[in-house]
């Protein structure tokens, strides 16, 4: 018998032809986020696939492991280098209840952007104390709710503070507040929309005007640079700045300033598009950003002990970067298609309506399982009848069949806040546990779900069905 009537018979494959790609490997010789590496068939030991066959395809992933081991990672970088630490949760980063009581067991508080965030803090059972609250606009009736209850208010504008300062001169108190500052790093760009600038002189004017208030007391300063920054050099000028503000805002209002809150930006474990190197070797470590933090932090407020003054409480408002890599979205191939230019296309069940970072980052897209067949460049659309609906404009890819599941990470940080419910419904979320658990954090939408906020007035109620005969 000859080696061919012995050898095992290899399934057929369709050939294809691949143009030689420019550019795709980087430095290091890797092909980075442009090439699936390995597959991932389990989250913390839990089979991916007996997941989507018990909650569905396609279905948010969590794990509760990586989550705790993250947010107790970052907090020992910056204790063990800095005497007063305080974390705040920020809410629009990820909102889901289990999410956010994580993170509280875990001693953060929550940083909340708007009147639903702090209403969903303080349902969770966050006290008021415990809530930053920032964004470009308070409306008064949760001010009425927020200043009693002891948020901290950052207030962001003029309008506000005196919005701030006649909603505690109604209730009669004295409320205790922060101001938002921007200013330039050096090193970021300036976001001037928010807060109060330093160098045109409007932070100093917020800070006098609220140092002149009988019901307004300046007790912290914020800022939040930017986001998904990998020089650690912004975050040092950004320390040191403000230590210089809070020196100078001290010595002209008599106020004396209890914390700086760094907010948030650190990069998270992901693929921006764009970038030349893969997240291993630009995503700065916690303990690089603490390093620089509180080094400059240290030396900025070297002088207070002597003058009989406490160094300020360091908050950080870290989102992306504790949570990104926890999530993971496995969905389904429901179709194949090819091009008109040649381009390989796969269709998938879930979209930008459930993936919107996946117009920012190139995620890591991997089969549950080893699969054969020679790679070819792929574009992975979503279902949606819309033609910007691609999560993946290039990917090699072996072939697919439909029905194979891909999985998408890191995928934890804003798509369950800022998804869409557009012609279809939102799937289930889950979490595997520390033990191995696997919990419905979300139910997926259906028609009553959906349709439930709806009113149908009277008139529209009357049965149609007639007008549409043939
Ligand atoms: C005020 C504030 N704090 C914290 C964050 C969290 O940022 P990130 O998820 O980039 O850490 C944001 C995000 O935009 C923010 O605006």
């Amino acid at each position: 018998m000859s080696d061919q009537e012995t050898a095992p018979r290899q399934p057929w494959q369709k050939p294809t032809l691949t143009p030689h790609r420019v550019g795709g490997l980087n430095k290091f010789g890797k092909f980075g986020a442009g090439h699936f590496h390995q597959h991932l068939d389990r989250v913390d030991g839990v089979e991916i696939r007996q997941i989507m066959k018990d909650h569905g395809s396609p279905v948010f992933i969590y794990s509760e492991r990586r989550l705790r081991e993250n947010i107790r990672r970052l907090r020992r970088a910056f204790v063990s280098r800095y005497p007063a630490v305080q974390l705040g949760w920020s809410y629009k980063t990820n909102y889901l209840g289990a999410v956010c009581a994580i993170m509280h067991q875990e001693g953060s508080f929550a940083e909340v952007v708007s009147e639903f965030e702090y209403q969903k803090a303080r349902a969770a059972g966050v006290p008021g104390h415990a809530i930053l609250f920032n964004g470009p606009w308070k409306p008064r009736r949760i001010l009425e709710v927020a200043l009693p209850e002891g948020a901290r208010i950052h207030i962001d504008n003029l309008d506000e503070l005196y919005l701030v300062e006649s909603v505690a001169r109604d209730l009669g108190i004295t409320a205790e507040v922060a101001i938002r500052l921007n200013f330039d790093t050096g090193y970021t760009e300036t976001w001037s929309r928010f807060g109060f600038n330093i160098e045109n002189g409007q932070a100093m004017e917020a800070a006098r005007r609220i140092g002149t208030s009988p019901h307004l007391r300046l007790k912290g300063l914020h800022s939040h640079i930017g986001t998904f920054i990998t020089d650690v050099r912004a975050y040092a000028a950004e320390a040191r700045i403000m230590a210089e503000f809070m020196e100078a805002a001290e010595y002209q209002t008599g106020c004396v300033i209890e914390s700086l809150d760094l907010g948030g930006g650190f990069a998270s474990r992901n693929n921006l598009q764009g970038s030349y190197l893969p997240p291993d070797q630009v995503v700065p470590s916690f303990e690089q950003y603490a390093e620089a933090i509180t080094t400059a932090l240290l030396e900025a407020t070297r002088g207070r002990e002597a003058a009989g003054k406490p160094r300020p409480v360091l908050i950080l408002e870290t989102g992306r970067a504790l949570v990104d890599d926890a999530g993971y979205l496995a969905s389904s191939v429901v179709a194949n298609k090819r091009l008109a230019n040649g381009r390989r296309g796969v269709v998938l069940d879930a979209g930008v309506n459930l993936l919107f970072t996946a117009f920012w980052y190139h995620h890591e897209v991997r089969p549950v399982r080893q699969l054969d067949g020679f790679p070819e460049d792929t574009t992975l659309f979503g279902p949606l009848c819309m033609n910007i609906d691609v999560v993946r404009h290039s990917i090699m890819l072996p072939p697919l069949d439909v029905g194979e599941p891909l999985v998408f990470s890191p995928v934890g940080a804003y798509n369950n806040t800022q998804w869409l419910q557009f012609i279809g419904y939102r799937p289930a979320i889950v979490m595997v546990g520390e033990d191995g658990q696997v919990d419905r954090l979300r139910e997926p939408e259906d028609l009553e779900s959906v349709r439930g906020q709806e009113r149908l007035p009277e008139r529209f109620t009357r049965p149609f069905a007639a007008n549409l005969s043939r």
